[in-house]
């Protein structure tokens, strides 16, 4: 430690380096759950969430670290004679449902807009902050998506829009996870903390077809500093299981927004999984990569046209490698150590393979299939 970090050391013994707010508390790590969205879309209702929350416990999901349960878009009905959200009659009783979600041990999300209108066409939240916030903490909401949409305005007024709901939050006294989304517009990385963001989109729509899935992914490079404990960059949920991509696909999906620490919320049909999906959600030590708690997010050391490796640091001081093969043949790939700055003997883990690959000397060399990744964890010895 420097002298630097001795006085800031002995200056936090004494208490006096203020502790994350309770806000970013709320996320010390990328958050983990599950939204109707990019599956269900507007066939949203009441039984959807409750098998989702079923099959999230019982599938193992739940104990990988999966917890919130998000309702997307087309939840809402009018408003009452005193200006009061009201869910559709998809929705018969929000009370009940929270506290069905919360029985399981799980966490409940809803989603609004700044604006008028939601995406869809609902009624958004604009003018009715603090009532809105005060409904959703009245139903034990945990984790609310706040989605620009049909919302207009100049950068300063969206970042009031956010704020207001921020505060409204706050004012409640429930801690909810206040998700932005504004596809990445105005560098919301910048400002996302400053009203109150735990994540924030960084990108457009993702959607369940490996070009866009990369396309957004890999373009995550450079956003890495504005990432960490309490506020994440978002590259959009996750497809995995929706069955647009081929395995090799999906598995550059989650390895990828593992090594960005993205939050990983899966947007596939829980109740109906095959044993692959499962396993791929419920990968342990691919999660450990996504939830690690140094909170950074990874970023690319090598581009050779469509191959790409890309690195993560980790707590312990190893170092998460992917090589990414965006071509549609079986390649060879190879990682320097010199690349990733360590030098002498090292021993190499296969993250998908679950196995010690022994140890090697200045390079790691692997074929990675079409689409494909090989993700390996590499410690000093
Ligand atoms: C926007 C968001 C999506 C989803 C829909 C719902 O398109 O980016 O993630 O929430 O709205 O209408």
């Amino acid at each position: 430690m420097n002298r630097f970090g001795a006085v800031l050391a002995a200056i936090a013994c004494l208490g006096f380096i203020p502790s994350l707010s309770a806000q970013d508390n709320l996320s010390l790590t990328p958050p983990m759950g599950w939204n109707s969205w990019n599956h269900f879309a507007e066939h949203v209702d009441d039984k959807v969430i409750r098998d989702a929350a079923d099959a999230m416990v019982s599938s193992g999901l739940k104990d990988a670290g999966y917890v919130y349960i998000n309702i997307g878009d087309t939840w809402q009905g009018q408003r009452d004679a005193h200006g009061a959200i009201q869910p559709n009659s998809r929705f018969p009783d929000m009370k009940a449902l929270a506290d069905y979600v919360h029985s399981k041990g799980l966490r409940l999300g809803i989603y609004s807009s700044p604006g008028h209108k939601t995406c869809a066409g609902y009624e958004g939240s604009i003018g009715h902050e603090e009532q809105d916030a005060q409904t959703y903490a009245n139903w034990g909401i945990d984790y609310l998506k706040y989605d620009w949409c049909q919302s207009s305005g100049t950068l300063e007024q969206m970042k009031i829009g956010y704020t207001k709901m921020q505060q409204a939050i706050k004012k409640t006294g429930r801690p909810i996870v206040f998700s932005l989304c504004e596809y990445g517009w105005n560098k919301v990385w910048e400002w996302g903390p400053s009203v109150g963001g735990n994540l924030w989109r960084t990108t457009g729509d993702i959607s369940d077809e490996y070009r866009v899935m990369a396309e957004i992914g890999f373009n995550q490079n450079g956003l890495e500093k504005f990432a960490g404990p309490g506020h994440w960059n978002d590259p959009d949920m996750l497809e995995v299981g929706n069955g647009g991509m081929t395995e090799d696909e999906y598995r550059t999906h989650f390895s990828l927004w593992s090594m960005l620490a993205a939050p990983l919320i899966a947007g596939n049909d829980l109740s109906k999984m095959t044993p692959y999906t499962l396993e791929m959600l419920t990968n342990r030590e691919v999660i450990a990569v996504d939830q690690d708690p140094s909170g950074k997010q990874g970023y690319r050391i090598a581009q050779e046209g469509p191959f790409e490796v890309w690195m993560k640091p980790m707590a312990d001081g190893s170092l998460v490698v992917g090589l990414f093969n965006r071509q549609r043949t079986t390649e060879k790939m190879t990682v320097n150590f010199s690349q990733i700055g360590l030098q002498g003997e090292v021993s190499v883990r296969d993250l998908w393979l679950k196995k010690d690959l022994g140890s090697f000397r200045d390079s790691y060399s692997a074929n990675v299939p079409r689409h494909g990744v090989v993700l390996v964890r590499i410690k000093k010895k």
